[in-house]
């Protein structure tokens, strides 16, 4: 692992740089990023819900994905399968999180009909193993994955009147459960599939039309204005990312938390 350290590549950001113009100054703004802000590292980032989450808590963000999101919202972001990061590049980072596809322990997966569990790979393990030796992370996945969960979220705690998405996770250090209070009547599914034809025709039975558009969906998931005022010029993440993603309130909680640790 260690030789493949030079190969991680880390892509700056245009968000970022556009967010952060004046950066001429002295100390070099490597130094002062380091001085002024804790650093987080977002495995498996997607389209960077969880990364939103650890940026409004105050980290600075470098995502992996294997695949390159449309506009990532995040400081860095390095394209790479996460088993090919060195372990020694994870230990530089303050934090980790990581979110591994759920497909295999997913009930919407697991409840289609032509189901073949072997097509999806589970790298709970795996990742813990190559967290194992990092003081501060956290593992997110959903309900019936292998994780030793120490903490359960939905909606509910964070105000989040139509999103119950109940999410467990593996931290290393100690997060208090909030009160998750009781599933709301009129909750709203994002899913992955939020443009597919069945979708369609349930909230045809519904009685609604069409999708929601796409800043619903941020907002059902609490996603925050930035990122869905600018929607339809400019997409921040489609549906499937968002689907896919952890409410950024959630990710927020709990690095909130661990800074408490720096
Ligand atoms: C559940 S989604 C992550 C959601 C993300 N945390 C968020 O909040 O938006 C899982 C992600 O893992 C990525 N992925 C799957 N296999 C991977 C691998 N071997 N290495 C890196 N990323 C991978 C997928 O491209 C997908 O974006």
């Amino acid at each position: 692992m260690g030789s493949e350290s030079d190969a991680v590549t880390v892509k700056r950001s245009s968000n970022h740089q556009r967010r952060r113009p004046n950066q001429t100054g002295t100390p070099s703004p490597h130094t002062e990023r380091i001085r002024m802000k804790p650093t987080a590292l977002d495995l498996f980032c997607g389209g960077g819900g969880t990364t939103i989450g650890l940026m409004q808590a105050g980290f600075q963000v470098t995502g992996v994905d294997i695949i390159q999101p449309k506009n990532y919202p995040g400081h860095d972001f390095i394209k790479k399968d996460v088993r090919d990061i060195p372990i020694d590049f994870l230990l530089g980072f303050d934090y980790v999180t990581a979110s591994p596809p759920c497909h295999r322990h997913s009930i919407a997966t697991r409840s289609q009909r032509d189901f073949d569990r072997e097509k999806y790979p589970c790298y709970i393990e795996q990742v813990r193993e190559m967290l194992r030796d990092h003081p501060l992370y956290s593992i997110e996945n959903v309900p019936l994955a292998p994780l030793r969960t120490s903490l359960i979220l939905t909606g509910q705690p964070f105000g989040l009147k139509r999103l119950w998405r109940k999410r467990h996770f593996e931290n290393s250090f100690i997060v208090p459960q909030p009160s998750l209070g009781n599933r709301p009547r009129n909750c709203i599914s994002v899913t992955t599939s939020m443009c597919s034809n069945n979708h369609y025709y349930r909230r045809k039975k519904l009685g609604l039309q069409g999708r929601p558009p796409l800043w619903v969906c941020l907002s059902i998931m609490g996603y925050p204005r930035w990122t869905w005022k600018h929607y339809p010029k400019w997409t921040l993440l489609n549906y499937h990312e968002v689907g896919n993603s952890v409410p950024p309130p959630y990710a927020r909680y709990i690095a909130e938390h661990a800074k408490a640790y720096l």
